[in-house]
């Protein structure tokens, strides 16, 4: 059964971002049947506790013994604290396990991501879920995921900023040590700052071609996903 997880970040309600990730998850949902799995999480409205002692300890052990099962791994935590800790993660790791589509809602800050997602990822990541050195394989490859950007400025060859996009790349680079970038599309909307920043007004219908190209690629990628493709949305 084809399954989709939808995560924003943006503390913002009426988010570009927020936009786009929930017209992709409307395009999937009537593209699939209607009990095929759906988990909404908001990093924005329930911040993930950032990584402490107690997981690090545990994923040290985890490192040091070389442990890839996952099972094995689930049961590592040995005091009150660690375990306490190792639910929040699990958590999240189960969440992103289940699904085979994640669809992620990044605004770009400060050139890179919201501090909420980098908490996110960094309670996600376990030594097990980084891909075999061997194979290039862990538990997450294959999944389709789509990450779903929103910028107040633009960062393609030519603008001013062209080379300070620390945001996609990094995100590339990250995913790549889980087996998340084996399937990985990124729909960037630039220039949203034109809607309120008066010396940007004059980008204001780049603004929303960046919009609408990336609406009409989140429906397309969505409707693309899972066994119906070319189902009506
Ligand atoms: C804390 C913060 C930092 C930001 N840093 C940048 C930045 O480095 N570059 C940029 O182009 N826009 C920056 N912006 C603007 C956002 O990227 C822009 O408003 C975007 O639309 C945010 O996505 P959202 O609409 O989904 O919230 C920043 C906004 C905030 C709130």
């Amino acid at each position: 059964m084809p399954s989709l997880l939808h995560i924003d970040s943006s503390p913002r309600p009426d988010s570009v971002t927020r936009r786009v990730t929930a017209e992709f998850a409307a395009s999937w949902r009537a593209a699939h049947p209607d009990d095929a799995p759906y988990t909404y999480r908001d990093l924005a409205a329930a911040p993930v506790p950032h990584i402490d002692a107690d997981q690090v300890a545990i994923m040290h052990r985890l490192e040091s013994t070389g442990v890839r099962d996952l099972g094995v791994a689930r049961d590592a935590a040995g005091t009150p604290e660690e375990k306490a800790s190792w639910a929040v993660a699990w958590e999240l790791i189960d969440e992103v396990l289940a699904a085979d589509t994640v669809v992620l809602g990044v605004p770009m800050h400060n050139f890179s991501v919201p501090s909420t997602f980098k908490a996110w990822f960094d309670r996600l990541v376990i030594p097990p879920l980084v891909v075999d050195p061997g194979t290039g394989m862990g538990p997450l490859s294959g999944k389709k995921v789509v990450v779903i950007t929103a910028r107040g400025g633009a960062y393609g060859p030519g603008a001013p900023r062209h080379g300070f996009d620390f945001q996609e790349p990094h995100l590339r680079a990250a995913f790549g040590m889980v087996g998340f970038a084996d399937d990985l599309t990124f729909l960037n909307s630039e220039l949203t700052k034109s809607a309120h920043v008066p010396r940007l007004a004059g980008f204001k219908e780049m603004a929303a071609a960046s919009l609408t190209a990336a609406l009409d690629s989140a429906r397309d990628l969505a409707g693309a996903t899972g066994d119906r493709p070319g189902a009506d949305r």
